[in-house]
Formats: structure tokens, sequence, C-alpha cells
């Protein structure tokens, strides 16, 4: 089966990293969550895949390649504007064909993959099949009915009032129906075509429709919260490997990824953490749950639940938490605070101990 992967949008809930890279190759634990996608549409036997790309093509385009290095053959299909799910499919419609095909949304993790899914989807063929999980709040998410047999009736997104707790996640598998569907919807309030609007429409249109419940482990990384908390479960599964330096005055317990090239001086690591290649860590704290990426720089601080983009430069910073820090951005304390002297980008969030 084909898959078609949803790699553009506008990112705004991630800025200011999306002013200067797309959100799909933000890392968990140091690796960017596209890959994640990409490595589970393999490993369920797709070879062929489309990846929807926006404003930040050629990045992703340099990231992934031709998709030989995950077992894929890759083909990248331009949207120009973020006009919405459902139209990011109606671009893709030259590659798709009049195949099935497999939707992957590329901020999602899903753990454990989607092999099962597809292999139910290949097996018994419907219209649509969407995947769902159970969540405390769905009014934040969009939400499918279904009777006890997962024969869905109603998808609603994002209302005040879930009729069921059951959250549409970022996977679906399509017949070449939706065309129609897609073809046949109008832009939302917000502008958008809604790809909830297209199930509707197929549902109401007398296609066979159906959910499937999985209790794995979901995750939309479209925050900063969501990264975190997606960069916390993915180490929680790392095993640890030391290939850097460490020197007699540090210490590493836990399951720690030290790379190689990578070097530990008078410091304490608590995995899990990963720590990139070409990065130094001095006379500092770090961990658990922290993700370093390469050529970083911490000396002198204690950094806890964070993660640092390549090139993040920390230095007599005290102690941080629950932070994301972008590339090559720098973080340091004067010697003598009397002020706080910030030089920060759009959308960028300090929060400040007094
Ligand atoms: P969303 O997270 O729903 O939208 P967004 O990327 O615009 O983010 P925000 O709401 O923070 O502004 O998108 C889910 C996935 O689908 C994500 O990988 C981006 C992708 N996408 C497209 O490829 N084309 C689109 O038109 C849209 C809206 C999203």
């Amino acid at each position: 089966m084909k898959a078609l992967v949803l790699a553009g949008g506008t990112g705004s809930r991630l800025r200011p990293f999306t002013h200067t890279g797309t959100k799909q190759l933000l890392p968990i634990a140091n690796k960017p969550v596209l890959f994640y996608v990409l490595e589970s549409l393999a490993a369920a036997g797709v070879r062929e895949a489309g990846i929807v790309v926006g404003s930040y093509a050629d990045d992703i385009r340099l990231a992934a390649g031709d998709g030989s290095a995950f077992g894929l053959d890759l083909t990248y299909i331009r949207q120009d504007s973020p006009l919405g799910l459902a139209h990011a499919v109606s671009v893709a419609r030259g590659f798709l064909a009049d195949d099935d095909f497999l939707l992957h949304l590329g901020d999602n993790y899903l753990d454990g993959g989607v092999t099962d899914f597809a292999a139910r989807a290949a097996a018994e063929p419907a219209a649509a099949r969407l995947l769902v999980t159970p969540v405390p709040d769905p009014s934040a998410f969009g939400v499918v009915e279904a009777d006890p047999a997962g024969r869905v009736h109603r998808v609603e997104e994002k209302p005040d009032r879930p009729r069921s707790d059951l959250a549409l996640i970022g996977v679906y598998a399509f017949g070449p129906v939706v065309h129609e569907a897609v073809a046949a919807i109008r832009p939302s309030a917000r502008g958008e075509l809604e790809l909830t609007h297209a199930v509707q429409w197929l549902v109401d249109h007398g296609h066979d429709v159906r959910a499937d419940v999985t209790t794995s482990v979901w995750r939309d990384t479209g925050s900063v919260d969501d990264m975190l908390e997606a960069n916390r479960h993915v180490l929680d599964r790392l095993d640890g490997r030391l290939d850097g330096k460490i020197d007699p005055d540090s210490a590493v317990v836990g399951r720690v990824r030290l790379h190689e090239g990578a070097v530990v001086r008078g410091s304490r690591i608590t995995g899990p953490v990963v720590i990139g290649p070409g990065t130094v860590i001095s006379d500092a704290v770090i961990g658990p749950y922290t993700s370093i990426g390469a050529n970083c720089r911490v000396h002198d601080s204690s950094i806890e639940g964070s993660v640092l983009l390549d090139g993040a430069d920390v230095d007599r910073a005290g102690r941080i938490e629950r932070s994301f820090i972008g590339r090559d951005a720098v973080v340091t304390v004067p010697r003598h605070p009397y002020a706080h002297r910030l030089v920060l980008g759009d959308h960028s969030k300090v929060h400040l101990h007094p």
C-alpha cells in the first residue's frame, strides 16, 4: 500500500522554532519526529510514500533524501499554502492515483508504529479507516462516534460537548473514494479544507468508514509541551551506550547514550539522557529526561527534562527545567545579575524567576 505523509503546515504553536525550520524535523531523543513516521511506515511494509511539503521543502528533502535510508521510495509533493489536511490530500492526487493509501501526519508519534493498522486496512479495505484512542479531554481533538463493531457514524472537530472519548490520532487509511469527498467539501470557518469534513462526507454518503481503537502511546508533537512529553516517553525506552569520553571526575548513572565525539568533564549525568556528537559537558549536572544535540556546550549548569538543539550553548545558567532551547541559542547568566539582558526572537517565551 502507498503512504502519504503530511509535512507542510504552519506550525504556529511551535513558534519561534518554526520561524527557521519545520516542526517535523524537530527531534525526539535527537531524531527528527518525521524519521519515526518514515521508519514506522517502512516497518508496516510500505515501499512507496509521498511527502507533502510546504515552505521548508528543501530542509525536508535534505534530511529524508530519496527515502532509501528508510527502505522507502519517497516522492515530494509541494503544497503552496497550508490550506488544510484535506487540501494536502488533493495536491497528492496525481501521486496517489486510484490506489488505497495510508495517511500519517508528519508530526505524530505512535508507539509500536502502524503495522497492525496497515495489516487490518489491507485485509478489510474500507472507504476510510480511522485510528482512534480514548483520551480524557476529547474536546481538544477530532472526536469519533462509532458503534461497538467500529462502524463510524459521526466525526466532529473539537466539539464543545463530545459524545465519545475517542480522539482521532494522525493515522488513517483511505480508498480512492476519498478524492470524491475532498472535491465535494468546502473550506471551514478557519479557511481550511478539513479532513474530518471529508470523512463525514463519506459517512453521509453511505460509505464504509471504520474506527480502529489503539491504546498505544500517541503524541501529537504540535507544541513545546507535547515535544517535551514525547521526548520523555521515547527516552524511557532508550538503550544506553557510552561512545564519547568521560573523565574520572564525572559520574554517569542510568541509561545514557553518549555519542562518539562527545566529552563529559567533572559532571554528573543521570539517565535517561542522550548527548550528541561534538558536545562538551563540563562542571554540570544533566538529567534525567534530557536530550542534548550535536556540538552543544553546557558548562556550570544543571539541566533536567529539557531538549537542547544542535549548537546550543548554556553557561553558568543555574538550574534549567522543562526547557526547549533552539539551535545555536546562547543562555548565560552574568556574574553580577543586577538585571536581565534579553535578545529574543519573535514569539519567544522566557520564564524568569524573580
Ligand atoms: P497541524 O498541526 O494540524 O497544523 P499546523 O502544522 O498548521 O500547526 P499549527 O496548528 O500549530 O499552526 O498539522 C498536522 C500535520 O499536517 C503537520 O505535520 C503539518 C501537516 N499539514 C500539511 O501538510 N498541510 C496543511 O495544510 C496543514 C494544515 C497541515
